[in-house]
């Protein structure tokens, strides 16, 4: 199949883009409203773009319909220029699926989910305790372009449970992890159980070795 988008429907691009675009991790986002009131709602157009600084990127789209409203965690992190990423682990996975859903804005989802928080270091809004990490990030820009909002981030702070991170503070634990990935939209998720296998790197020294070998 080859398809030109500019003849394409937005929901077979969206599909497409979803199941090749996989598996992606997910941001489980907390964000404040200019009254204080707390959100989470989880963002798998969401990956690290740079390490000097250390940067995060999140897509997040408007609401569906014809205007021009942002989603929740979009207009919070554009009041308050702040937000936490809480990773996603299988122990978590269920929660965070209920927090994705559309409440108006008076009903408080961590409230109904149970979810319980804990301070930050930095930022004001508070991270997720249920969660094996977490990111402080401050917004650095937010870009609009079409019906999408894309938050860049900087990483203020780290949080690792302590069960996850190897003694030198330097290596997360991946296997121990058990994160979750989002996989095309109709709620498919992939589990990284079990799941690591290793490709040596290879140097150009290495490789110019290995040829003069043949
Ligand atoms: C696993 C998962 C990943 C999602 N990824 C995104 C995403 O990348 N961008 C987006 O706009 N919505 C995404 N959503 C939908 C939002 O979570 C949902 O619209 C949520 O209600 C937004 O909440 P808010 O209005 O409180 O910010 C995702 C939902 C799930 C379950």
């Amino acid at each position: 199949m080859q398809l030109n988008l500019a003849n394409a429907e937005r929901k077979q691009i969206y599909s497409l883009l979803c199941g090749l675009i996989a598996p992606r991790p997910i941001a489980w986002i907390t964000s404040l409203n200019a009254a204080g009131q707390l959100d989470a709602a989880p963002f798998s157009a969401f990956n690290y773009v740079g390490m000097d600084p250390p940067i995060v990127a999140v897509g997040i789209a408007n609401k569906p319909g014809p205007g021009t409203m942002a989603k929740q965690t979009a207009q919070n992190i554009r009041s308050t220029g702040e937000f936490v990423v809480n990773v996603v682990n299988e122990a978590v996975a269920e929660t965070m699926n209920f927090t994705a859903i559309d409440f108006p804005p008076e009903i408080k989802v961590l409230k109904i989910a149970a979810l319980k928080t804990e301070p930050s270091l930095i930022v004001k809004v508070p991270r997720l305790a249920a969660a094996p990490a977490s990111l402080e990030c401050r917004e650095v820009m937010t870009l609009e372009i079409g019906r999408n909002r894309i938050v860049l981030g900087q990483v203020v702070a780290i949080h690792v449970k302590d069960e996850f991170i190897d003694p030198t503070g330097h290596y997360i634990r991946a296997e121990e992890l058990h994160a979750i990935g989002r996989m095309n939209g109709l709620g498919a998720y992939v589990k990284t159980r079990d799941a690591f296998y290793q490709i040596p790197r290879v140097t150009y020294a290495d490789w110019q070795l290995e040829s003069q070998k043949k």
